[in-house]
């Protein structure tokens, strides 16, 4: 499988909207009225303070030059019935003993790990549905960030592909939010309030470490978890049938600078150059005034979006979420 980084860029950059010579700045309240006067299917507002541009333009927003993967990526094909597929799915309704692991918001930090976050998280909220909730855990993103290096790159970014290649062959261990003693490996980058700039600052990833931190008794190579398959989903019809059969899915989209603004509703994308891939977890779909739409969860916090969730347009690969969704089933 090819990642075709820099033709996505370049391609990428021609916005649907022009400004002129009068850009407004991504994060400027122009931008936000221009959305909000168009007729589209979200409204935008402030997540972030203008200040913390720097912060998302050098630290959320890099891309650095990747190596191809060289694993081959499965297809899971299910076959289909779809009259079993319901108009509105919500994976917290549909396992409701797990539906605070599902629905729980992350806070990368400064730090490029939006798919670290999201493959962990995907692999936690199958581990509970597919323990029939028995068991429950929060899987280390720090963990996957940093020891899964051979196309990931700390804090600067990575891909969620080698997520999962390296948690079905090496296994990924447990650690919780930063400041707590959840597991082996807790997040060890702060959390970053979006409204202040101050506490925005640049994330550094450690070292890979195999130990666990001081202070947890647990063991860091007993504590490893793993799965097979993982697999990609192609197609909406695959990627509600292998949720509603499995669990959320995880997939990679590209962002461009209006979806920092997204506040609530249904995005598509209206206007502004793209940065870079993000990737956020599936959970489910539904349909608001006539817009089909995926139920996602981001790891940018609560403060962002509707309280760290955001709804896209589904069915017609908005951002390319449709492109290469991944999932995988977990081992006990
Ligand atoms: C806005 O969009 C809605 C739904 O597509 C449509 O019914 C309505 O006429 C539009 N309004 C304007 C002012 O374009
Ligand atoms: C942004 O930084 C400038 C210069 O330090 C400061 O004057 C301004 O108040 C800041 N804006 C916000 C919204 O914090
Ligand atoms: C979960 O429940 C199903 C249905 O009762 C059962 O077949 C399966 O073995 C259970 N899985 C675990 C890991 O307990
Ligand atoms: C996972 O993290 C969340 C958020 O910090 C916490 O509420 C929950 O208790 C943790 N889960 C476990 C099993 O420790």
């Amino acid at each position: 499988m090819k990642i075709l980084f820099f033709i996505i860029v370049v391609l990428a950059t021609t916005t649907t909207v022009n400004f002129g010579k009068s850009t407004p700045h991504f994060l400027s309240d122009d931008l936000i009225n221009f959305i909000n006067s168009k007729n589209t299917t979200w409204k935008a507002g402030r997540n972030f303070n203008i200040n913390t541009s720097d912060f998302l333009t050098k630290r959320i927003s890099n891309i650095l030059p990747r190596k191809e993967i060289k694993h081959t990526l499965p297809t899971k094909i299910h076959s289909v019935d779809l009259e079993a597929i319901p108009e509105f799915f919500d994976a917290r309704e549909a396992w409701p003993e797990c539906a605070s692991v599902i629905g729980d918001i992350k806070d990368q930090g400064a730090c490029v790990a939006g798919w670290a976050f999201a493959a962990v998280g995907t692999i936690g909220d199958r581990i509970c549905i597919h323990s029939n909730a028995t068991i429950q855990m929060n899987l280390s993103a720090i963990d996957l960030m940093t020891c899964s290096n051979e196309c990931n790159y700390g804090c600067t970014g990575g891909l969620l592909v080698e997520g999962w290649y390296y948690w079905s062959t090496v296994g990924i261990v447990t650690g919780g939010k930063y400041g707590t003693n959840d597991g082996c490996k807790p997040y060890s980058i702060e959390p970053c309030d979006h409204y202040d700039s101050e506490t925005c600052g640049i994330g550094y990833a450690p070292d890979c470490v195999k130990v666990c931190d001081e202070g947890s008794s647990l063991e860091y190579e007993s504590d490893l978890k793993t799965g097979a398959p993982y697999y990609v989903v192609q197609s909406e019809v695959q990627m509600q049938t292998e949720i509603m059969t499995n669990g959320p899915i995880a997939s990679s989209f590209k962002v461009y600078e209006d979806f920092f603004l997204y506040e609530s509703g249904v995005y598509q994308q209206v206007t502004g150059r793209y940065f870079r891939r993000e990737a956020a977890k599936l959970i489910g779909w539904g349909v608001e005034n006539g817009v089909p739409y995926w139920l996602a969860v981001n790891s940018w916090n609560e403060n962002w979006g509707e309280n760290g969730y955001f709804r896209i347009l589904r069915g017609s690969n908005e951002c390319e979420i449709e492109t290469e969704p991944l999932a995988g089933i977990p081992k006990f």
